[in-house]
């Protein structure tokens, strides 16, 4: 099966040498990707910046920006057609309105920063990308997290939503374990044992694979 995936952080510039982002590490991604490549499927992976080496047999797309890896994930579904698609990306939610092109210098007291919304990657898989394979998404909450997953997941036409609590310091965020919940488009929710998120990535991988056969998803 060809699987495309979104992974890390995105990078929103204020000026030549700042930028907004977020605690992502990209582990989770690079290790789905690591997991599909492994177990033989296609994998093109949307990457933004991090720390990881590159996954075997996986074709990256280095991107900065969530308008780029909105912009390169358009381009990928139309290029590769992808079976199934795992959007593991922290896309920053907001950007910088006005971009400096020289160095803010620090002349005031205060500065305040206008922000405006940055394009919705995963709200924009159906539509206007027509994407009708399987489509996968993550919520990281800190609080409400089944209610706020389920919602997130009707919102955006998923079929599954991998759901997991932000608000402790050991799972979640640039750490090696992970504890999931999934939520299915019936209302089910499955919490899956605290594991190390490489485990997490092959369990994944053969669940997603399934359920992409049962439900007749993939394009080919
Ligand atoms: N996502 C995305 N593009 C964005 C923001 C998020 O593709 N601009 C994807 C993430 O990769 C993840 C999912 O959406 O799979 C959840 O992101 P999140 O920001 O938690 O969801 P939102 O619906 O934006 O809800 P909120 O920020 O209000 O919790």
């Amino acid at each position: 099966m060809r699987f495309l995936i979104t992974a890390g952080p995105t990078r929103e510039p204020l000026d030549p040498v700042r930028y907004l982002s977020n605690r992502s590490s990209g582990k989770m991604g690079y290790a789905i990707a690591t997991a599909a490549a492994e177990a033989g499927h296609q994998v093109v992976l949307i990457s933004g910046p991090v720390n990881l080496p590159a996954p075997a047999g996986v074709t990256i797309h280095s991107i900065q920006t969530a308008q780029q890896m909105w912009e390169t994930t358009r381009e990928l579904l139309r290029d590769e057609a992808p079976d199934i698609a795992i959007l593991a990306a922290a896309v920053a939610d907001y950007r910088p309105k006005f971009q400096h092109d020289q160095k803010i210098k620090k002349h005031q007291d205060s500065l305040t920063l206008e922000l405006e919304r940055t394009p919705d990657i995963l709200g924009s898989m159906r539509q206007p990308f027509n994407f009708s394979g399987l489509l996968v998404g993550f919520a990281a909450e800190t609080e409400n997290l089944i209610a706020n997953a389920m919602d997130k997941l009707q919102r955006k036409h998923c079929d599954l939503i991998i759901a997991n609590d932000v608000s402790g310091s050991d799972t979640g965020f640039d750490t090696d374990q992970n504890e999931v919940i999934l939520c299915f488009p019936d209302g089910r929710a499955e919490t899956l044992p605290r594991q190390s998120k490489h485990d997490l990535a092959r369990n994944l991988i053969q669940r997603l694979t399934a359920l992409a056969f049962a439900i007749d998803k993939p394009s080919s």
